[in-house]
């Protein structure tokens, strides 16, 4: 055999052995004042991100990654369900409008690998209001992308949260939730007649919270952390046992080769203790070299994830803190496209590249004014809370322990800005008073906005431009200067 012959035998054994899953991101746009999409693109395509998951159909965001060659998934919102289930006709216009329309089109196409139906539907929390819908809006998008000739590109899937599954680290049997049976079962078998993988949350951090006797080290990846066994396996860290748990759940009903999607992991950086950027980089290097020593786990020994999406591309200050105030510190990235930490997602290069020419607000902050009689701060500061964003202000957070009046300094300052720091969101009884002293203190940040409607207003400059030309052209074009 003549050598390059070899060589390419062993390129296409390497490929076939080691398939490491590819990692995305989630990119969310519940933030007061999002980073302009072009330049969350940009973000993404200079730090060599291929694949993202979006939670809506946002017409901005996917003409923004029209041509840019990232993958995409997007999502129907949850409270779309009901109508997707009751009405074919509904599909075909979702599918239409939100998959057909980017995808046709020529050389300036947006690469949607995935419809996720629903947004974790099957939360706990939310009780069983979307089990009933959740089938029937599945195959109606299906149809619908089968007859706009799509079905061979794009994949129907359902997130699912991580307590779709009851188990415990010390529990032998794990299953799906009884209130889930039917509707899992009728999903796993519409999956798995499709070829579709099952896109599975994995939440490190939620499990720490409510396992408070294992140590931090099994969740971070750390050699020291003292193994768990689970049903007879050794596991020296709670991804890898996570990450069997659903393994184990599949094979028990009857889908032990089924794909399986990291649809979400990742660690918070603020808003409680155990929450910041150092624990963050370590839980995430050690996620990324898990994922690249192609290991595996001891159920699916040298097999990845077939794709693994972190949570979360950016901050955002508008997500549901129903669920704690860490909820708005999950990206690699502040809310402004800033490398919070370093780790190399497959990019090869150690470090993260930040965001560049981001357009902020004037470098002015609203604060408390010292002189005034404070007796009534803290009401108008919680007020100002309850519509901005004080999650650093709790307990473990960067701004726990700046003291007091300093917390309603911070609190006026989130409301001041998520308001385009116009004047009159400064005022707060006459306690607030405008400065251009950055009133920031050690890791405490008081952020300034990033500019939102310059953008908006460019757009608008621009378009009355065209409008403009045009009358110009129509008020000249009896002079026959253009048709002679
Ligand atoms: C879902 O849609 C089907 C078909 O239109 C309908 O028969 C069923 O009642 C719907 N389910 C619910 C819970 O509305
Ligand atoms: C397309 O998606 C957007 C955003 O999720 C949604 O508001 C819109 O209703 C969808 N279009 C149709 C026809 O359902
Ligand atoms: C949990 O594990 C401990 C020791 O590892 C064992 O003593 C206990 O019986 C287990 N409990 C259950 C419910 O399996
Ligand atoms: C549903 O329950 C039945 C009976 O307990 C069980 O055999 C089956 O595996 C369960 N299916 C799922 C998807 O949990
Ligand atoms: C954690 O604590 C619970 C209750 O105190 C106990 O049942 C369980 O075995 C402990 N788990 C581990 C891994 O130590
Ligand atoms: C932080 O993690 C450590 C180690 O697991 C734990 O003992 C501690 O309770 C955690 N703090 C909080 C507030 O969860
Ligand atoms: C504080 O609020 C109370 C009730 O609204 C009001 O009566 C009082 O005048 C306020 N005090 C100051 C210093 O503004
Ligand atoms: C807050 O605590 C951190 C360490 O937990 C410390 O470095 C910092 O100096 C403290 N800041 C203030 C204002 O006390
Ligand atoms: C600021 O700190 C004071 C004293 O610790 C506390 O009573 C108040 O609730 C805090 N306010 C906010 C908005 O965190």
């Amino acid at each position: 055999m003549p050598p390059t012959c070899c060589i390419l035998v062993l390129i296409i054994a390497a490929t076939m052995f080691c398939v490491v899953g590819a990692v995305g991101v989630n990119w969310g746009t519940m933030a007061s004042h999002p980073l302009p999409s072009s330049k969350v693109v940009k973000l993404l395509k200079s730090n060599n991100i291929n694949k993202v998951k979006l939670f809506d159909a946002n017409s901005d965001v996917l003409q923004a990654l029209s041509g840019s060659n990232v993958a995409v998934t997007v999502g129907i919102p949850n409270a779309m369900l009901r109508t997707l289930n009751s009405s074919k006709k509904a599909a075909d216009s979702w599918v239409h409008d939100n998959v057909t329309r980017y995808m046709s089109n020529g050389g300036t196409v947006t690469r949607i690998e995935y419809v996720a139906v629903g947004d974790e539907p099957f939360l706990k929390s939310y009780g069983e209001q979307f089990h009933p819908f959740l089938i029937g809006a599945s195959m109606n998008i299906q149809a619908a992308l089968m007859k706009a000739k799509l079905d061979n590109k794009v994949k129907v899937v359902v997130p699912c949260s991580f307590d779709s599954l009851e188990s415990g680290f010390n529990l032998s049997e794990v299953h799906f939730r009884p209130d889930l049976n039917k509707t899992m079962t009728e999903l796993l078998s519409f999956l798995d007649k499709h070829g579709s993988p099952l896109f599975m949350t994995i939440s490190p951090f939620i499990t720490h919270l409510q396992t408070k006797n294992i140590s931090l080290d099994f969740f971070l990846f750390k050699d020291s952390a003292r193994p768990h066994n689970f049903r007879h396996k050794t596991y020296k860290n709670s991804f890898a046992l996570s990450y069997d748990t659903v393994v184990t759940v599949l094979s028990a009903v009857g889908y032990p080769n089924m794909e399986i999607v990291v649809a979400k992991i990742g660690w918070p950086t603020d808003g409680a203790a155990n929450a910041s950027s150092n624990l963050a980089e370590t839980f995430m290097k050690g996620l990324m070299s898990h994922l690249h020593s192609n290991l595996g786990t001891p159920l699916r020994p040298h097999k990845s994830p077939l794709e693994t999406y972190i949570l979360s591309l950016l901050d955002e200050d508008q997500r549901s803190i129903a669920s704690g105030n860490f909820e708005r510190h999950w990206g690699l990235f502040t809310f402004d496209g800033q490398a919070k930490y370093h780790v190399d997602l497959g990019q090869s290069s150690k470090s993260l590249v930040n965001a560049q020419n981001v357009e902020y607000l004037s470098s002015k902050w609203c604060v408390v004014n010292n002189n005034k009689d404070l007796s009534n701060a803290t009401a108008s500061a919680l007020e100002a809370c309850a519509n901005a964003d004080c999650t650093a202000l709790s307990p473990g957070g960067s701004c726990f322990n700046i003291s007091w009046p300093s917390n309603i300094s911070y609190a006026f300052n989130s409301y001041y800005q998520q308001h385009d720091q116009l004047a009159e969101s400064c005022d707060f009884g006459g306690l607030g008073l405008i400065t251009t002293v950055d009133p920031s203190m050690d890791r405490c940040r008081f952020p300034i906005e990033i500019r939102v409607s310059q953008a908006e207003f460019h757009r608008l400059c621009n378009f009355l431009w065209v409008i403009l030309l045009v009358i110009t052209l129509l008020a000249l074009e009896p002079l026959g200067l253009f048709w002679q």
